[in-house]
């Protein structure tokens, strides 16, 4: 297993990621049937998690991007960077917002007033990893969680330290 030398340890393996997002398919799918819903993936961290949790939905869907960041290294910078123009339609639709982490919150809960101006038929956010223990947002979740996290700057399976290691097919722990 390639564990680069800035990696203390897995935290999750890619076996375990598998199965807790077998389980988020299962229930998304069971969630949605009968819809069209429309999967937003928040560039670039939930690249992997998007690609490999679509495919545990079992019912019709579309997928489109966004893209967002406000980390800088280690620190969350408070701005959320985003280009509204860019936006996916989501006018009428029911929407699953699928990130890799939340953290703060200023994110994603930014993300969701964004698109809840623009008038959709519902919105849900899917996360793998939550740090409920960071969170700034009072009172701000998400609607499918994979893991609760403590506060480990973890790396891999798309989430990154300065755009380093989002190639890694499980969960580290961040050397301190
Ligand atoms: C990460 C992550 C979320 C955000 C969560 O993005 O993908 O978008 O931070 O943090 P918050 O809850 O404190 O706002 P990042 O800015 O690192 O960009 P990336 O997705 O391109 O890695």
């Amino acid at each position: 297993m390639y564990l680069p030398k800035e990696v203390d340890r897995i935290l999750y393996s890619g076996e375990q990621i598998a199965q807790r997002v077998k389980c988020l398919g299962a229930e998304l799918t069971r969630d949605y049937d009968g819809k069209n819903p429309l999967f937003i993936c928040v560039l670039k961290g939930a690249c992997v998690f998007f690609g490999d949790l679509i495919r545990q939905v079992e019912c019709p869907l579309q997928i489109d991007f966004f893209s967002v960041s406000s980390y800088c290294g280690k620190n969350s910078t408070g701005v959320v960077v985003r280009d509204l123009s860019k936006l996916p339609d989501v006018r009428g639709r029911d929407v699953v917002i699928v990130e890799d982490i939340l953290d703060t919150g200023h994110t994603l809960s930014r993300l969701k007033k964004d698109f809840l101006e623009r008038e959709p038929a519902s919105i849900k956010i899917a996360v793998l990893l939550d740090k409920e223990c960071r969170r700034e947002v009072k009172g701000f979740t998400a609607d499918y969680t994979g893991f609760v996290v403590d506060d480990l700057f973890v790396v891999g399976y798309g989430l990154d330290y300065n755009q380093d290691y989002r190639n890694l097919p499980y969960i580290g722990v961040l050397k301190a």
